[in-house]
């Protein structure tokens, strides 16, 4: 039997897309990657899903996980041989418990974000992992990128969401981890190590992820602000007067929102005069135990000592529901715009909070110093520390100027990082994208250490190569 009728056999022979059914499966969400592969496989099961690595594994072929495909750094594409294939999550999408004692439920890998979310809403509970790809991506690509996104300030990035794991390794085996336990200390985590492995080291099928408590009500400001370092200064304010309360603040560069109602004219900043042209914006979410009422007295009261204290120049907080999300889709809006605009290049970095307003003014400088006419178009989580630190065109610096100084511009910037103490992946991941950024920034010890993990459990590297890891240190003589 042939090696495609055999995956044929175990899919059924519609689940095994060719030619132009797998096309759009053959390119990353941003355009920068396209790959070919022997077929776009769809298992149903996590027995398919074993089965298929099993015949993958017998015949040597890659296999390359794919979820929703909103991925930023090229992870599900496969490389330009034609020797892979791209293993589709699309039907594991069940959801298998919901357990509102435990506070938890067991969703498989395929399931939309925005399916779990509404899921959990319809049970009387919330699940707070959130982001701009919510409607597109999957749980299996969250747990495979640990995922961030704007909740992670109260409620910590996808692994933080995650207690039990089921996964297929590279021999087909199934490993049943799916435990709900919130204390476990049987050894080495297992589940932690699977959790931002990009699909390199095993197929995730199922999760157990947890569950909160519906806030009563959530309110949302947006503040004008003239510098960065207001903008940390606001920050320490809004921790200690809103504390837990606290779910979400954002950062963005005049510059972004611009963009956005530029791309988007129905969309528009809620100020005149000069805050509607302001440098800097935050949005601060708060979510409330009492009511909405209460939420909104409770922003005044801080938000105008904020302002009070030079911390902001203006703020705006939402007066019901629907401004409450014109507010955040101002924000979510800023990925969108940018693919629009042109060429970019997105630094998904993080760096310690207090460092965050001299890393800024220092690498803005020295790219404006280098690369005249570059936009600085930075935006981020900032309660996280995660910038994407972004940088975009003008007429003065075209798509052409950014796509030969691209690799400079990297380097350029992602060595302010390094030297600020910081992380050149803050929650996007490494992918086909910053491979050899990654060699550049671990150290050999780290390097060595995740070459012996991926060798033993991957022994033939047929689990997503080329991703996460230079090819160099998945070989057996690395
Ligand atoms: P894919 O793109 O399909 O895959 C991503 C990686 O995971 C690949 O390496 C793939 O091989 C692997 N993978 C997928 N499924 C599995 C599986 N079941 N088992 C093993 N490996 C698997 N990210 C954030 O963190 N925060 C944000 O705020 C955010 N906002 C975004 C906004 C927009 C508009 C877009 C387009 C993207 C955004 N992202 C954000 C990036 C992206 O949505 C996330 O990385 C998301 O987690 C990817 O999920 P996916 O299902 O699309 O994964
Ligand atoms: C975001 O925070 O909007 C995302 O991580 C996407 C991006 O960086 O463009
Ligand atoms: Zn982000």
């Amino acid at each position: 039997m042939s090696f495609t009728a055999k995956l044929s056999d175990i899919v059924g022979p519609t689940n095994v897309l060719t030619g132009a059914e797998a096309a759009p499966f053959l390119t990353d969400w941003r355009n920068r990657f396209t790959g070919r592969a022997i077929a776009v496989v769809r298992p149903g099961t996590t027995q398919q899903v074993a089965d298929v690595v099993r015949a993958c594994a017998d015949h040597g072929v890659p296999l390359v996980p794919q979820g929703g495909n909103t991925g930023l750094c090229g992870g599900a594409t496969p490389d330009d041989s034609g020797q892979a294939v791209v293993l589709l999550t699309s039907r594991l999408n069940r959801v298998r418990a919901v357990d509102t004692v435990n506070d938890t439920m067991t969703v498989e890998a395929g399931c939309i974000l925005q399916a779990v979310q509404e899921r959990a809403t319809a049970e009387g509970r919330f699940f707070p992992l959130s982001l701009g790809a919510e409607g597109s991506c999957t749980i299996g690509g969250n747990l495979a990128t640990n995922a961030g996104g704007t909740g992670v300030l109260r409620y910590g990035n996808m692994r933080d969401l995650t207690l039990g794991l089921e996964v297929v390794g590279a021999d087909g085996e199934i490993w049943d981890g799916l435990r709900g336990l919130r204390k476990d200390n049987t050894g080495y985590d297992l589940r932690d190590l699977y959790v931002g492995s990009e699909g390199t080291l095993g197929i995730i099928t199922a999760a157990i992820i947890k569950l909160f408590p519906q806030p009563a009500a959530r309110c949302t400001a947006l503040l004008a602000l003239s510098s960065a370092d207001q903008a940390i200064e606001l920050l320490a304010r809004a921790r200690s007067g809103f504390a837990a309360s606290l779910t979400g603040f954002e950062l963005m560069a005049g510059v972004c929102l611009q963009m956005v109602t530029r791309t988007y004219p129905a969309q528009r900043l809620p100020f005149e005069g000069p805050s509607a042209a302001a440098p800097w914006y935050a949005l601060l979410e708060i979510s409330d135990a009492e009511s909405e009422a209460h939420a909104r007295e409770r922003f005044e009261v801080v938000l105008g000592e904020a302002i009070e204290a030079g911390e902001a120049d203006d703020a705006v907080v939402a007066e019901n529901i629907a401004q409450s999300k014109a507010l955040w889709h101002l924000r979510e809006s800023i990925t969108l715009a940018q693919a629009e605009a042109g060429k970019s290049i997105k630094h998904d970095v993080s760096l310690p909070i207090s460092q965050i307003p001299h890393f800024v003014q220092e690498t803005d400088a020295l790219l404006q110093q280098r690369f005249p006419g570059l936009v600085n178009m930075t935006f981020g989580h900032l309660g996280d520390g995660n910038l994407h630190y972004n940088v975009g065109t003008s007429s003065a610096f075209g798509d052409a100027d950014m796509l030969a100084n691209q690799d400079a511009i990297y380097a350029l910037v992602h060595d302010r990082v390094h030297a600020f103490g910081g992380s050149i992946s803050a929650e996007h991941g490494v992918g086909q994208l910053k491979v050899g950024e990654l060699a550049r920034y671990k150290s050999t010890q780290e390097l060595k250490i995740m070459s012996l993990l991926k060798r033993s459990l991957d022994p033939q590297c047929i689990l997503n190569p080329g991703k996460v890891l230079p090819s160099y240190w998945c070989s057996p003589n690395a």
